[in-house]
């Protein structure tokens, strides 16, 4: 949710908290903050808005610190504004915070009834507080961080400062990931290996519960019982913390254009491109399995749902999909038979996680497909299903989700295999479709040049709608909410079927209807209700593939052909257009594309 970054350094700090800031920028936007030891006191300096706006303050008033620690919010308690941006101070302590402390308020009234004044409307600084009341008691710094630690309830991500001790930065985590960075004579804290990636590539990641005390050539870390204890390191490769835009405007569209090769990585992990069998790794069997339950947010959540289309056909195995955020305070009939898979490209998401936890304490097996390997779910987890799309930036997930259909797919066809559905030849032949996937992306991809045209006339939309049937009415969802979540368009996504049921009364003419139907088993249905949005003034944009346009109905306003797929990947291949689409209007509509308003990349709160 918000950034971290902590550096116990050698020289100046400033330029390089920001440098990390920068890119944690995905993670927030709502106010940056950097503070460092300065002469045995601790200075801060803060901005309202993003970091570009910090880096004017600190070229105002520079900082000189050599240890240092900086913060990128969005905004929980309190509105974003300087006061309650981070770091926040009180008496000899400066902090940084990603979580939400739940029990601050009564936290808060009793430090208030101690004395203790306030300056912002935030949970942290009841944490900075607490720790100073503690080190007034006399106790050590790391002893004071651990008294207060024990009384705090909710979740977090720390870095802290304490005046009078120059080399030293505290952290601690509980329910928001933090990793510690090694350099040489340096030490790095930070919300991710991104973070400190410019740093240094050897990376510890703390557990749950740890908290750590950094000097210059060393990282104590004790865990949630005071113990100390080693954590191994990490050497993370390059392409784990790149982070370039190259010659693309914004990392949505790269990550757009990165989507034939992170697909292609992907699937490689999950077939045998010599046999043309599925190879999925991790146990699980899948003959002896009596149903898959999906839990999920966002756009994770929706590559759930192709998840069922696929996985229920081909395999005739049960998956239910659940927002996450509903499974885990509904009390759902679970039985330990099944089997849960968290979505998720953070491995982070709150809901999501404490969604798996419930399955994993009801006694089922667990996985989860995700893109953080070393993030929380992907260490709690029995089987990690990773994707290879590489770091995605963008707040608008695109690569995740096609490498994330990707990793179902496969897995629909090797549970088919397993559960005699389908044959050998059928396994090697679907095999093959799945391979040739990111060929067929990457055609899709050059329809860019058409949906820019196509863009100039839905941003003068107010409201847009995208159907579709079978699987595409699963990507009609996510043509919506990514319109929705970076042009501020009003979206609607529908199966097209119940079009009669409601929506319909939404169309006039001045309604742009994204129609998204493939030549396969659905087109008909999706041909005849293009015909009922037409006889009623309905725009179409008809996004159909090279067999379907020969069969599409006239009239549309606008036909799009991508390129012919077997049903097994036309969910992969549609993916470029909806998104394309979404990224253009916001490009003309001069949205900020890849940090949307009041959204950010990774939602550890609830
Ligand atoms: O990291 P996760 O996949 O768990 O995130 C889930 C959602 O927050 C995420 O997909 C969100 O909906 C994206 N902004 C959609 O583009």
């Amino acid at each position: 949710m918000c950034g971290i970054i902590g550096i116990v350094g050698k020289a100046p700090v400033a330029e390089r908290l920001v440098e990390s800031l920068k890119r944690l920028e995905y993670r927030g936007y709502d106010s940056a903050g950097v503070a460092g030891v300065v002469g045995g006191g601790v200075q801060r300096r803060r901005a309202k808005g993003k970091i570009k706006a910090l880096e004017e303050v600190l070229a105002a008033e520079p900082l000189t610190a050599t240890t240092g620690i900086g913060h990128t919010r969005w905004a929980t308690h309190g509105a974003p504004n300087v006061a309650n941006a981070h770091p926040h101070h009180a008496g000899r302590v400066t902090l940084v915070h990603n979580g939400i402390i739940e029990n601050f308020a009564e936290l808060k009234a009793e430090l208030a009834a101690a004395g203790r004044t306030f300056e912002s409307d935030t949970d942290t600084e009841v944490i900075a507080h607490l720790i100073d009341a503690e080190l007034a008691t006399g106790l050590a710094p790391i002893d004071a961080f651990k008294a207060t630690l024990d009384r705090l309830t909710g979740a977090y991500a720390l870095a802290v400062l304490i005046e009078g001790a120059e080399n030293l930065v505290l952290g601690a985590r509980r329910g928001s990931p933090l990793v510690v960075g090694e350099g040489q004579g340096e030490m790095f804290l930070g919300s991710d290996a991104l973070a400190v990636g410019p740093f240094t590539n050897r990376v510890i990641y703390l557990d749950e519960g740890d908290y750590v005390a950094l000097d210059h050539d060393s990282a104590r870390i004790f865990d949630a019982s005071g113990a100390a204890v080693t954590r191994p390191v990490r050497v993370v490769p390059t392409s784990a913390v790149m982070m370039e835009k190259g010659n693309y405007r914004h990392f949505m569209e790269k990550e757009i254009h990165d989507q034939p090769e992170g697909c292609q990585r992907t699937i490689a992990a999950y077939v045998d491109a010599l046999t043309s069998k599925t190879a999925i790794p991790g146990d699980v069997d899948f003959a002896k399995l009596e149903r898959i339950q999906i839990v999920a947010c966002g756009t994770s959540y929706i590559a759930g749902v192709v998840g069922k289309y696929l996985i229920e056909q081909l395999a005739d195995l049960p998956v239910d999909v659940e927002i996450a955020s509903e499974f885990r305070y509904r009390q759902p009939a679970l039985r330990p038979g099944a089997l849960v898979v968290a979505m998720s490209q953070s491995g982070e998401t709150a809901d999501t996680l404490a969604a798996l936890r419930y399955c994993k304490a009801k006694g089922m097996k667990s996985a989860v497909v995700v893109n953080a390997t070393e993030s929380t779910m992907a260490r709690e987890v029995d089987v990690v299903w990773p994707i290879h799309c590489g770091p995605e930036i963008g707040v608008a997930s695109t690569k995740a989700f096609t490498a994330q259909v990707s990793v179902l797919t496969a897995i629909a066809v090797a549970a088919a295999k397993a559960r005699g559905t389908i044959d050998a030849a059928e396994e090697q032949r679907l095999v093959k479709v799945l391979l040739e996937a990111p060929r067929l992306i990457a055609e899709a991809i050059h329809l860019e040049g058409a949906i820019k045209e196509i863009a100039a006339d839905v941003a003068k939309a107010r409201d847009v709608l995208y159907l579709g049937r079978g699987p595409m009415s699963a990507l009609a969802l996510e043509g919506a909410l990514k319109l929705k979540e970076i042009s501020y368009i009003h979206a609607e996504g529908y199966a097209a079927g119940e079009l009669k049921h409601g929506p319909i009364a939404l169309v006039d003419d001045q309604t742009p209807i994204v129609i998204l139907a493939p030549y396969d088993s659905w087109f008909e249905k999706s041909a005849s209700n293009m015909s009922e949005v037409m006889a009623r003034g309905g725009q179409v944009i008809f996004i159909t593939d090279t067999l379907g346009v020969k069969h599409a109905p006239e009239g549309a306003k606008v036909v799009v052909t991508a390129p012919a797929s077997d049903p097994l990947v036309s969910t992969l291949v549609m993916s470029a257009p909806i998104q394309l689409l979404a990224y253009h209007v916001a490009v003309l509509k001069g949205a900020d594309v890849d940090q949307p308003r009041n959204l950010a990349k990774s939602v550890t709160v609830e």
